[in-house]
C-alpha cells in the first residue's frame, strides 16, 4: 500500500502551529493555566467543545443510531475497586518505567532510545548524560481515590482508566432489558484517566480523556470475521470524515505488544505531524472479561436463549476524542496566499465545523444590513451552528472564520436590500454565488446532509 511508505506528515501543520492556532482562536487552553498549567491537561474553549461535540455526535451516528444492532450506555466513573481486580487492571496496567538516580528523572523503559555506549539523550534537547538507571519496575497508570469517609485500604477506588469494563459489568442488565441477541454492541463515551508518564505532544497523551468505546458481543466461532468487518468499518469512518487516505494505515499488533485481554489487536494509525501513532484500537478480546467478571463476582455472564447457551466473544474498537479532534485538525490545517495576502484555514469536513455558517453585514454601521443579517442569523440558529459578526472590516471576519474552520459565509450588502439575495463564500473554493435569502436555510441544510 502506498500509504505505508510515506513517512513525513503531508500538509502544513506541525504540532506546534495547530496548538497555537487552537489557544489563539478559543478551541485549547493549558489547563489552571494562571497555575503554570499541570501536565498532559488541556481545558477546552467554545470551538473546542462544539468540535469535539460534533466528532462525538458523527461516532454516536455511526455506531449506534444507523444501526439496529449497538444500545447506548453511561456507567459511572468510579466503580466497585473489584472490577479493576477482576479486569486485571490492578495487576497489569502498568507501564515499565526506569528511574535516573543522576538526574532524578523517570523514564518509560519501552520508550528510551539507548545508544549502544549506554548514553541516553538527557534532559537538554541535543545533549546525551551518562546514565545510571535503575532496573525497570512496574507502575500502574490508574488513579487512586478514596470513597466515604475514612482513608485507609478498604475505601481505595480508582478513577475509570477505560470505559470498556463498566459495559462488561452491566452486561446482564443490558441482555435482559432490551431486545438484543449477539451479534450486537453496547457503546459508551465517557472520561478515562490514567497517570501517563510521557507527557507532551499537546491532545496526544492526555491525562484525562473522554474515550469513545463500543463493545460488540459474538459467536465465538464469527469472532475473526466481526474483528476484520469493524477495523474496516472504522477505518472507512475516518476517511468519510475527511482525513487522507495516504495519512491513515492499518497495523496489526505483535504477540508481544498484544494487551493482556487481547488475542488479536489491529490499530488504525495516523500520520501525526509527530510521526505514525495509534489513532484506534480494534481489539479481539475474546471471551476474557465476561469469564474473568462470571469468576470474580458469582454473576454468569452469558448468552442464553433460542436453545443455545455459551460466553460471547468481544470485538472493541476504542477510540479518544482528543485522538481524533488532533487527527481532524492537523489534517484541516493549511496555510495559503490569496491575492497577496496569506490566509490559515482550517479545511474540516462541514458536519465537524464547529460553526457551519456566519452571517455578515458587509457594512457593520448600515442598520438596514444589520437588520437583515440579524434576522437571517436567529433563523439558521436554530438549525445550525451559527454566528453573527458585525465587527472589523469584511476580510478581517472572513480570516477569522477561516481559521476557525467555518465552511459558509452569508454576506449582507447593498444588493440584498434592492433585490433579497445574498453571497454564499465558500471556505475552501473562496467561490461566492448569489442566491436568494429566503433559500439559505435550505441550501445549507442539504449541503450538510
Ligand atoms: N478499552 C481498550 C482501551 O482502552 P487503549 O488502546 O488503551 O485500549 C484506546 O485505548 C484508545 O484510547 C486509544 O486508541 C487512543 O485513541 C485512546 N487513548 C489511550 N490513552 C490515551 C491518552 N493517554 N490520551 C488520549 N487518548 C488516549
Amino acid at each position: 500500500m502506498a500509504s505505508e511508505q510515506l513517512e513525513q506528515f503531508e500538509g502544513a501543520a506541525t504540532i506546534e502551529k495547530v496548538a497555537s492556532l487552537c489557544r489563539r482562536r478559543g478551541f485549547v487552553f493549558p489547563t489552571s493555566d494562571i497555575y503554570g498549567g499541570l501536565g498532559s491537561s488541556f481545558d477546552f474553549g467554545h470551538y473546542g467543545v462544539l468540535l469535539n461535540d460534533n466528532v462525538k455526535a458523527e461516532w454516536r451516528r455511526s455506531m449506534i443510531q444507523e444501526r439496529d444492532d449497538v444500545v447506548a450506555l453511561d456507567s459511572a466513573i468510579i466503580l466497585n475497586p473489584q472490577v479493576w481486580v477482576a479486569s486485571g487492571h490492578v495487576d497489569t496496567f502498568s507501564d515499565p518505567l526506569v528511574d535516573c538516580r543522576t538526574c532524578k528523572l523517570r523514564f518509560r523503559a519501552d520508550q528510551l532510545e539507548l545508544a549502544s555506549c549506554g548514553k541516553r539523550p538527557s534532559k537538554h534537547p541535543g545533549e546525551y548524560s551518562e546514565c545510571d538507571l535503575t532496573e525497570p519496575r512496574a507502575f500502574n497508570l490508574m488513579f487512586e481515590t478514596y470513597v466515604g469517609a475514612l482513608r485507609d485500604d478498604a475505601s481505595i477506588a480508582y478513577l475509570r482508566p477505560e470505559t470498556a469494563q463498566g459495559i462488561f459489568v452491566n452486561f446482564k442488565n443490558v441482555t435482559s432489558s432490551m431486545r438484543v441477541k449477539p451479534p450486537f454492541g453496547i457503546a459508551q463515551i465517557g472520561k478515562s484517566f490514567r497517570n501517563e508518564i510521557t507527557p507532551g505532544n499537546f491532545l496526544f497523551r492526555m491525562r484525562e480523556f473522554e474515550q469513545m468505546e463500543m463493545e460488540f458481543f459474538v459467536p465465538p466461532p464469527d469472532a475473526e470475521e466481526w474483528h476484520r468487518y469493524w477495523i474496516d468499518r472504522r477505518h472507512s469512518w475516518h476517511l468519510d470524515l475527511g482525513l487522507r487516505t495516504s495519512h491513515l494505515r492499518i497495523r496489526a499488533h505483535e504477540a508481544e505488544e498484544l494487551s493482556h485481554y487481547a488475542r488479536a489487536t489491529s490499530d488504525i494509525e495516523y500520520l501525526y505531524p509527530i510521526g505514525w501513532q495509534e489513532l484506534e484500537g480494534v481489539a479481539n478480546r475474546g471471551d476474557y472479561d465476561l469469564r474473568q467478571h462470571t469468576e470474580a463476582s458469582g454473576t454468569t455472564l452469558e448468552w442464553v436463549g433460542h436453545e443455545e447457551r455459551y460466553v460471547p466473544y468481544v470485538i472493541e474498537p476504542a477510540i479518544s476524542v482528543v485522538r481524533s479532534t488532533l487527527a481532524f485538525l492537523c489534517d484541516a490545517y493549511d496555510e495559503e496566499v490569496v491575492a497577496e495576502r496569506p490566509r490559515t484555514v482550517l479545511r474540516l469536513h462541514p458536519r465537524l465545523a464547529p460553526v457551519k455558517v456566519a452571517v455578515l453585514p458587509l457594512i457593520g454601521k448600515d442598520a438596514a444590513m444589520t437588520e437583515k443579517a440579524r434576522s437571517l442569523y436567529e433563523e439558521l440558529r436554530k438549525t445550525m451552528s451559527a454566528e453573527y459578526d458585525d465587527a472589523a472590516a469584511i476580510g478581517k471576519r472572513y480570516r477569522r472564520q477561516d481559521e476557525i474552520g467555518t465552511p459558509w459565509a452569508v454576506t449582507i450588502d447593498e444588493q440584498t436590500i434592492a433585490d433579497g439575495t445574498v453571497t454564499l463564500r465558500d471556505r475552501d473554493t473562496l467561490a461566492q454565488e448569489r442566491i436568494a435569502i429566503d433559500g439559505v436555510r435550505q441550501l445549507l441544510v442539504d449541503r450538510l446532509g
